[in-house]
């Protein structure tokens, strides 16, 4: 699986051909992850966002990466967390899901993702990582050509969650 990386950082600051944002359902910006890659990539991206009216929570949308060294942002509004009963896990994985294969049909082959919906959406992380890793890891079984994926992990918290998580899966 050495094509699955986990690393702590800042997302804007990957290289992939695509990051991941974080986003809301309005595709119109706000914070956390969503706010860095904004600022970093500039108002055009913004500007590109309106485009799409919006975007339901699950699915997602690519635009250019502007000024930011990837080429692709790949916006894709996480579930906020309401006790986990109302298909928030499905949705999660619908985010990875189409997050991925949006992708793909575009010509990426290396992406880097935020860890979706574990802020201000409060989506509990080490659920969120077991999602995201079993999603990442069928797609990258079923994708043999595709290059890299890597989990940005914004703190230590995140990152040892996101760590642990994959080494249990790989003891499977
Ligand atoms: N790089 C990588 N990860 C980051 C960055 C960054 N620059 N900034 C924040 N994060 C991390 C957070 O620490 C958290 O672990 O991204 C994860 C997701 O947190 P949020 O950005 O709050 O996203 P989310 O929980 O999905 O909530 C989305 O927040 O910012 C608004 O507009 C956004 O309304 C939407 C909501």
């Amino acid at each position: 699986m050495n094509r699955l990386n986990i690393t702590k950082g800042d997302i804007v600051k990957m290289k992939t051909d695509a990051i991941v944002n974080a986003a809301n359902t309005s595709l119109l910006g706000g914070g956390g992850v969503d706010g860095a890659i904004h600022k970093a990539a500039g108002a055009m991206l913004l500007e590109e966002c309106k485009k799409f009216n919006g975007c339901p929570t699950g699915e997602a949308r690519i635009t250019s990466g502007y000024k930011l060294n990837a080429k692709y942002v790949i916006h894709t509004p996480g579930p906020i967390w309401r006790g986990g009963n109302k298909g928030e896990p499905e949705l999660l994985a619908n985010c990875y899901k189409n997050s991925l294969s949006l992708a793909y049909e575009n010509g990426i082959r290396s992406i880097a993702f935020p860890s979706i919906s574990t802020g201000v959406y409060r989506f509990p992380v080490d659920l969120a990582s077991k999602i995201a890793l079993n999603e990442i890891s069928k797609f990258l079984s079923d994708h043999p050509d595709f290059e890299k994926i890597v989990i940005v992990c914004f703190d230590e918290i995140t990152y040892k969650t996101y760590k642990n998580t994959l080494k249990a899966m790989e003891m499977k």
